[in-house]
C-alpha cells in the first residue's frame, strides 16, 4: 500500500513539472554559418513523431536521436516517411555541394522540424543544432510542449580538423569519462578525439606481446595525496598502485561510440623520447653506455614532476625497432578504423644518443648528420609501418626540425631505412608556436594547430588565487576564443594546408573527471567555435552572452566548468588632457563591479559600476569583481594614466 502511495505521490510531482514553454531566442554554439529567425512557430510535444529518408532506423543518428529524445522524458514514435511527422531526418537524393561531408539545413516550419544533409555525420550535426534551440534544462524538466521560433539555418565546418585531446598516462581516466568526454565533445560538433595513450607516467594499451607494458608500465607510486610538483620519489620497495589501461574490449567500445557520434578517435604511442614507462618495462630498449651498462637512470615509470625527460629509445640497437614496429603493429590492430596514428616525436632529449656507441653507430652507418637527423630517420621508418597499414602518421612539431619524417614505399622487414629521397608526408602538430605551424604549412605539409598560448587548456583560465592548482601559464576563455587557426596574412597555400586544430588537456595535475570537466569547460567552446565557424562570424560579445545558455546546458547534463575570469577590463577614451573615460567589464557577463577611488578597499557595499566614469589621470581605482558568490576577496588595483 505504502509502495502504491508513494507512486501516486510520485506521478503528481511529475506531471506538476511538466509545462509549455517558448523559446524566443536562437543560441547556438559554434555559431552556424547562416540562420534566419521568422516570425511563426511550431510546437514540439512531448510525443513526436519521428520521420527518416535515406537512414534506417537502425542508424546509429537515428538510435542517437531516439535515445536523446527518451532522455529528455519525450515518448518519440517512428513513422514512415512522407506521413505527418514532427521531426523530419532525410539523406538528400542531390547532394547539395554547399553542405559537404558535415555540413547539414535545419528547418524548423509552422508544420515541423526538417533536417536535411548529404551524410548520417550531417544529420547528427543538424540533431546538435536542434537539441540546442530547446531550453537548457532539457535534461532535468520534463516539457510537456516546446514552442520553437520558424527559422533556416544553414551550416558547415570552416575546418575538418576539430579535435580534442587527452591524456590519460599522468593521470587515468575510466572509460565512463571517455565516454562523457566525446559526449561532450559531439555537442560542440568536435570530430576527432586525440588520445594520449602512452608517456613517462603509465602505459594505458593493452599489450599481448609485451606484457610487461600492463604488469609494469601501467602502474606507477602513489603521490596523488601530494601535489604533482612536490612528489616524493619513491621508497625502496613500494608498491606501484596507481594507474591501469584500457583493455581491447574497452578500446572498441571507445572506438564505437565515438564513431556513432562523428569522431574519429586518434591513438598517440609517444616516441623516441616520453618513454619511461615502456623502459621500465623492458629496460633492454635504452642505450647502454659507461662501459656497456646504464648505470645514471634505472628506468621507472614517472611519479611527479620528471624533467628533462631523459629517457629515450635506443635506436642503435635493431631489437628496439622490432620491439617498435611490434608495437605499432598492436595499435594498428586496436584501431583497426583509425585513419591517423599519432607517433608522439616531442621533447625528444638525446643526451642519451651522444654517449652510446651503438647510436652513433647508427648515425654512421645512415649517413646521418647528427641526432636530430636519427630522429628524424626513425620517425620516417616509423611512418613508413603506418602508411603500409593506409594509414596517416601524425607528429608533434618536432619532427620538422631535421627535414620532417617521410613515409614513402615501405620495406615491410622490421627494420626499414628510410630513403633520403622520400616525400615528407606525416602530418605536423603544431604546439611550440603559430608561427611554426604557419612555416610547416607554407613548406608544403599538413598542419594540425595547438599552440600552447591558445590551446593548452591545462593553463589557468582565471586568478590563480582561486583556481586549482594548475601547471601555469594563463589561458582565460577570451583568449582562447581568440584562436585563430589560420591567421590573417597566412598566405593561401599555407592555409589550405592547415587542416585545422585542437584543444590539449595534460593531466600533470588533473586527477578526478570532474577537474578535467572544469578545466575543458567552458573553454572546448570557444576552441570549438574557432574550429567551426565562418571566421567573419566570430563576436566575443555574442558568444560570451551565448555562454550563459551553455553554462545552464552543461550543468544540467552533470558537467563541472569554470566561470571564467574576473580581471577587469578596460576601455579608456580622452576626454581631456586631465580625464579620461573608463568602460569597465570582464569576460563574464552579470558580474557586479564594485569600486572605489578614495584608496579605499572596495566592498559589497561601495559604489557599484553601471556605466562609464569619467575619472582624472592618476586617479587609483580598486574594483571588486562578484558573481554568485565567487571572487569574493580579490581586489584588482589600478592607476588612470
Ligand atoms: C607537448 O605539449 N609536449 C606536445
Ligand atoms: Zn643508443
Amino acid at each position: 500500500m505504502r509502495k502504491i502511495y508513494f507512486a501516486i505521490v510520485l506521478a503528481i510531482l511529475a506531471a506538476g513539472c511538466s509545462k509549455h514553454v517558448t523559446v524566443k531566442e536562437i543560441s547556438v554554439v559554434p555559431e552556424p554559418v547562416f540562420v534566419l529567425q521568422k516570425e511563426g512557430s511550431f510546437t514540439l510535444k512531448d510525443n513526436p513523431r519521428i520521420s527518416l529518408a535515406g537512414i534506417g532506423q537502425n542508424s546509429p543518428t537515428a538510435r542517437y536521436v531516439m535515445s536523446s529524445l527518451r532522455h529528455a522524458r519525450m515518448h518519440p514514435s517512428m513513422v514512415s516517411s512522407g506521413k505527418n511527422s514532427d521531426i523530419d531526418m532525410e539523406i538528400l537524393d542531390t547532394a547539395n555541394p554547399e553542405l559537404g561531408d558535415e555540413g547539414y539545413l535545419l528547418e524548423v516550419r509552422s508544420t515541423g522540424i526538417r533536417m536535411s544533409a548529404n551524410t548520417e555525420t550531417g544529420l547528427f550535426y543538424a540533431y546538435q543544432t536542434l537539441v540546442q534551440l530547446l531550453p537548457p534544462d532539457i535534461n532535468r524538466v520534463r516539457y510537456r510542449a516546446i514552442t520553437l521560433p520558424e527559422c533556416t539555418i544553414l551550416d558547415y565546418p570552416r575546418f575538418e580538423w576539430r579535435g580534442a585531446h587527452l591524456d590519460v598516462c599522468r593521470h587515468f581516466f575510466p572509460p565512463k569519462f571517455i565516454k562523457k568526454y566525446l559526449d561532450v565533445m559531439a555537442s560542440y560538433k568536435l570530430n576527432r578525439f586525440h588520445w594520449h595513450l602512452t608517456d613517462d607516467h603509465g602505459w594505458r594499451l593493452p599489450s599481448e606481446k609485451y606484457p610487461k607494458l600492463n604488469t609494469i608500465g601501467s602502474w606507477r607510486v602513489d603521490r596523488d595525496d601530494q601535489p604533482w610538483g612536490e612528489a616524493e620519489p619513491p621508497r625502496e620497495g613500494e608498491r606501484a598502485t596507481y594507474g591501469g589501461y584500457y583493455s581491447k574490449e574497452d578500446i572498441a567500445e571507445i572506438v564505437q561510440y565515438a564513431a556513432e557520434r562523428g569522431i574519429e578517435v586518434i591513438p598517440e604511442i609517444e616516441m623516441p623520447g616520453h618513454v619511461s614507462a615502456l623502459l621500465a618495462s623492458y629496460p633492454q630498449m635504452a642505450c647502454d653506455y659507461r662501459g656497456g651498462k646504464n648505470e645514471v637512470n634505472p628506468y621507472r615509470v614517472e611519479i611527479g614532476p620528471y624533467w628533462p625527460p631523459r629517457a629515450i629509445l635506443c635506436l642503435g640497437k635493431d631489437s628496439t625497432l622490432v620491439i617498435m614496429n611490434d608495437l605499432l603493429d598492436e595499435v594498428m590492430d586496436l584501431f583497426p578504423s583509425a585513419r591517423y596514428i599519432h607517433l608522439g616525436g616531442d621533447e625528444a632529449f638525446k643526451d642519451n644518443w651522444e654517449q652510446c656507441l651503438k647510436c652513433q653507430r647508427r648515425i654512421r652507418v645512415e649517413r646521418l648528420r647528427d641526432e636530430d637527423e636519427l630522429q628524424s630517420w626513425f620517425m620516417s621508418n616509423m611512418a613508413a609501418r603506418v602508411s603500409a597499414r593506409g594509414k596517416q602518421a601524425i607528429g608533434w612539431d618536432e619532427i620538422s626540425e631535421s627535414g620532417v619524417a617521410w613515409s614513402g614505399t615501405p620495406d615491410t622487414a622490421d627494420v626499414v631505412p628510410a630513403p633520403a629521397d622520400s616525400e615528407s608526408n606525416m602530418i605536423v602538430m603544431a604546439w611550440r608556436g603559430q608561427q611554426l605551424g604557419i612555416a610547416a604549412a607554407a613548406a608544403g605539409h599538413s598542419v594540425i594547430m595547438c599552440p600552447t598560448d591558445y590551446c593548452y587548456l591545462d593553463y589557468y583560465q582565471a586568478n590563480p588565487l582561486f583556481q586549482p592548482k594548475s601547471i601555469g601559464g594563463m589561458i582565460t576563455l577570451e583568449k582562447a576564443y581568440s584562436f585563430e587557426p589560420a591567421p590573417e596574412g597566412t598566405d593561401s597555400i599555407a592555409e589550405s594546408n592547415i587542416l585545422g586544430g585542437q584543444c590539449n588537456l595534460w593531466t600533470e595535475y588533473i586527477n578526478t573527471p570532474s577537474h578535467a570537466e572544469y578545466m575543458l569547460l567552458p573553454r572546448m567552446l570557444a576552441i570549438s567555435e574557432s574550429l567551426w565557424s565562418p571566421r567573419e562570424k566570430k563576436d566575443w560579445n555574442r558568444f560570451r552572452r551565448t555562454l550563459e545558455d551553455q553554462k545552464e546546458r552543461l550543468a544540467s547534463r552533470g558537467y563541472n566548468y569554470c566561470e571564467g575570469s574576473f580581471e577587469p577590463h578596460f576601455i579608456a577614451r580622452r576626454i581631456d588632457d586631465q580625464t579620461m573615460n573608463i568602460s569597465i567589464s570582464t569576460e563574464v557577463p552579470n558580474t557586479y563591479i564594485f569600486y572605489t577611488t578614495d584608496s579605499s578597499t572596495p566592498t559589497r557595499k561601495s559604489s557599484i559600476y553601471v556605466g562609464p566614469l569619467n575619472l582624472e589621470r592618476g586617479t587609483h581605482i580598486k574594483i571588486l569583481p562578484v558573481y554568485k558568490d565567487l571572487e569574493r576577496d580579490t581586489v584588482y588595483e589600478y592607476v588612470i594614466k
